[in-house]
C-alpha cells in the first residue's frame, strides 16, 4: 500500500458537523427526497404493542396493522454480568434488539424514531425492496437527523431470515449494538415445532466489560479488528429451550462487523435449508464447519434430542480453540420428529437471470492504490483512510462532497437484462461481498446456476466467484464488503440499474 496515512481526526465535533451538513427538514424536502414525518406522541402509544418473548428476545410485528417502532438510541444493558456496559446502542431504551416478524406479501410499516445524537438510517439487509426504502444515506434517502422520525413502508416479496442495521456511522452504530434479526414468515405456515432466531456477534469489550477502541487502523488495513466477547442475542452462551424430539427451525444471523464465524452444531441431527434467507432447492447435510461471514444467515432444521439433552452451537476461534455460543435444551415429552422426508422450504419468487444473454462484468476487490482519504469532515462515520478498493477505485460515497451527486456507479445495468458478475479477491483477507436489492445467483464450477441465491458472498484469500443477477429492480444498489472496516475504508461502491 503506497501513500501516507492521513492523521486521525478527533471524534469530537462530528455530530455538530453532521447536524450542520445533513440539512434541516425543509432542506430535505427541497432536494426532492422524501422524509415523511409523523407525530411522535401517537407512535409512542402504539410502540411495543405486539411484544412477545422468543428466546429471550422480544418479537415485534407479526402482521399487526400498527406500525412497528424502532427507536435507535442509547441503551442500558449488562452484557457481561459485570455491570452495565456504558455506551451501548439499542432499538429500545432497555437494549435487546427485537426480532421483527413480518409476513411474505403483507405490507409493513416501520417507524424509526432516532434517539441518537447523530444521524442514522435503517437498512433491511437482504430484502428485495424498492430502492427508496433501502436506507442508504444520500444514495437512497436523506439521513434521519437526531430527534427525527422516519417511516419505512414496504412489502416483503421473499420469506426467510434477514436483518436490519443502520447504514450510517456503522463502525460505531452496529458495533455498539444496532443490529436485529428480521423473520419474514412464509405465506403458508411451515411444519416446525419451534422457531429460534439467533443473532451472532461480538462486542469489543475490555476485562471490565466496557467498550475498548472499536477498531485499529492497522487491522483495518488487514483482516479487520475482532471483537472480544462473542454473544448470541446479546448474551454470553445463553441457554434456550425447545421441545424434545421436535423439529426446530434455527435461524442463524451473523451481524458481527468483522468476524467470519466457523460454526458447528453438536447433539442433534440437522440440515441446512436456507442461506441468506433464500431456500435451498433441497435440504443439505450441514457442512462442518458452517462458515458464516458478517451479513450472512443460515436456516437450519434441527431435530431436538430427548428431554434434558442439549444441542450445542459453537465456533472455532482464530487460535483454533472452540467456544460455546449457545445451548438449546430439550424439554417435555418427545415429539418424535425426524429429518426424513423433510421438504424444502417453498421457493421465493426471485427472478431467474438468463445466462445465455448475460453480459459479463468484472469486479476486483483489492487494496487501494493510495491509502489516504479526502477530508470529508467525518460524515456518517467516514474514516480518514482508504485502504481498499473495487476495480482500483476506493469509494468516497459515504461522504459525498455534494449529497446530490454521490459519485459514479461501478457499473450501469439495463433494467430487465441479466449480468454475470465475475468477482475476484486479489488480497489475502476475507471479503464478504454484499449487493443490495438484486439477488445473486451463484454459478457452479460448470458455469451454470447452482441453485444458491445469496445477498452476501464470502471470498476468502485470493478466491473468485461468479454470480448472475437479473437487473429487475431500478435504482442505485450498494455493493460492498461487509467487514465494516473494509467498507468504510474504500471497499464499497454501487451499481445503477435503469
Ligand atoms: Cu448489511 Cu449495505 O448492508
Ligand atoms: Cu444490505
Ligand atoms: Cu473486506
Amino acid at each position: 500500500m503506497a501513500g501516507g496515512r492521513a492523521k486521525l481526526r478527533p471524534a469530537t465535533g462530528r455530530r455538530e458537523r453532521d447536524a450542520a451538513r445533513c440539512g434541516s427538514r425543509k432542506e430535505n424536502r427541497n432536494r426532492g427526497l422524501t422524509m415523511p414525518m409523523i407525530n411522535r406522541r401517537r407512535l409512542l402509544g402504539t410502540a411495543m404493542a405486539a411484544g412477545a418473548m422468543a428466546a429471550g428476545v422480544r418479537a415485534i410485528g407479526g402482521g399487526a396493522a400498527e406500525p412497528i417502532l424502532l427507536s435507535p438510541g442509547p441503551a442500558r444493558f449488562d452484557l457481561t454480568r459485570r455491570g452495565m456496559t456504558e455506551g451501548m446502542m439499542g432499538f429500545t431504551p432497555d437494549g435487546l434488539p427485537p426480532v421483527i416478524r413480518l409476513r411474505q406479501g403483507v405490507p409493513a410499516d416501520i417507524v424509526v424514531e432516532n434517539r441518537l445524537e447523530e444521524i442514522t438510517t435503517i437498512h433491511w439487509h437482504g430484502m428485495r425492496l424498492p430502492v427508496d426504502q433501502d436506507g442508504v444515506p444520500w444514495l437512497t434517502q436523506l439521513p434521519i437527523g437526531a430527534g427525527e422520525t422516519y417511516r419505512y413502508s414496504f412489502t416483503p416479496p421473499d420469506a426467510g431470515t434477514y436483518w436490519y442495521h443502520p447504514h450510517c456511522n456503522t463502525l460505531e452504530q452496529i458495533a455498539r449494538g444496532l443490529a436485529g434479526v428480521i423473520v419474514v414468515e412464509e405465506a403458508e405456515p411451515q411444519p416446525f415445532d419451534a422457531d429460534l432466531a439467533l443473532q451472532i456477534r461480538d462486542f469489543r469489550l475490555g476485562g471490565d466489560g466496557q467498550f475498548i477502541e472499536l477498531y485499529k487502523p492497522r487491522n483495518m488495513a488487514r483482516g479487520g479488528t475482532l471483537g472480544t466477547v462473542s454473544t448470541v442475542n446479546w448474551q454470553v452462551a445463553p441457554v434456550l429451550t425447545a421441545p424434545a424430539g421436535g423439529l426446530v427451525r434455527l435461524r442463524l444471523a451473523v451481524t458481527d462487523v468483522t468476524r467470519v464465524y466457523e460454526l458447528s452444531l453438536s447433539g442433534a441431527a440437522a440440515a441446512l435449508i436456507a442461506l441468506d434467507g433464500q431456500p435451498l432447492p433441497a435440504p443439505e447435510v450441514l457442512p462442518v464447519p458452517l462458515i458464516l461471514a458478517p451479513g450472512q444467515r443460515a436456516d437450519l432444521a434441527v431435530v431436538m434430542p430427548e428431554e434434558g439433552r442439549e444441542v450445542l452451537l459453537g465456533f472455532t476461534k482464530t487460535s483454533g480453540k472452540s467456544e460455546l455460543l449457545a445451548t438449546v435444551r430439550a424439554t417435555g415429552a418427545s415429539l418424535g420428529r425426524s429429518l426424513d422426508r423433510l421438504a424444502p422450504l417453498p421457493p421465493n419468487p426471485t427472478p431467474l437471470p438468463d445466462l445465455a444473454g448475460a453480459e459479463r462484468l468484472d469486479f476486483t476487490f483489492g487494496w487501494s492504490p493510495d491509502g489516504t482519504a479526502p477530508d470529508t469532515g467525518g460524515f456518517c462515520g467516514d474514516v480518514p483512510y482508504r485502504f481498499w478498493s473495487i476495480n482500483r477505485v476506493p469509494y468516497a460515497g459515504d461522504a459525498p462532497p455534494d449529497p446530490a451527486r454521490p459519485g459514479r456507479p461501478l457499473a450501469a445495468l439495463k433494467q430487465g437484462h441479466s449480468y454475470v458478475l465475475r468477482m475476484r479477491n486479489e488480497t489475502q483477507n476475507d471479503h464478504p461481498i454484499h449487493l443490495h436489492g438484486l439477488a445473486m445467483h451463484l454459478l457452479g464450477p460448470d458455469g451454470r446456476l447452482s441453485g444458491r441465491v445469496q445477498d452476501t458472498v464470502l471470498l476468502r484469500s485470493h478466491e473468485s466467484a461468479e454470480v448472475a443477477v437479473l437487473a429487475d429492480n431500478p435504482g442505485d444498489w450498494v455493493f460492498h464488503c461487509h467487514v465494516i472496516e473494509h467498507q468504510k475504508s474504500g471497499l464499497a461502491g454501487f451499481v445503477r440499474v435503469l
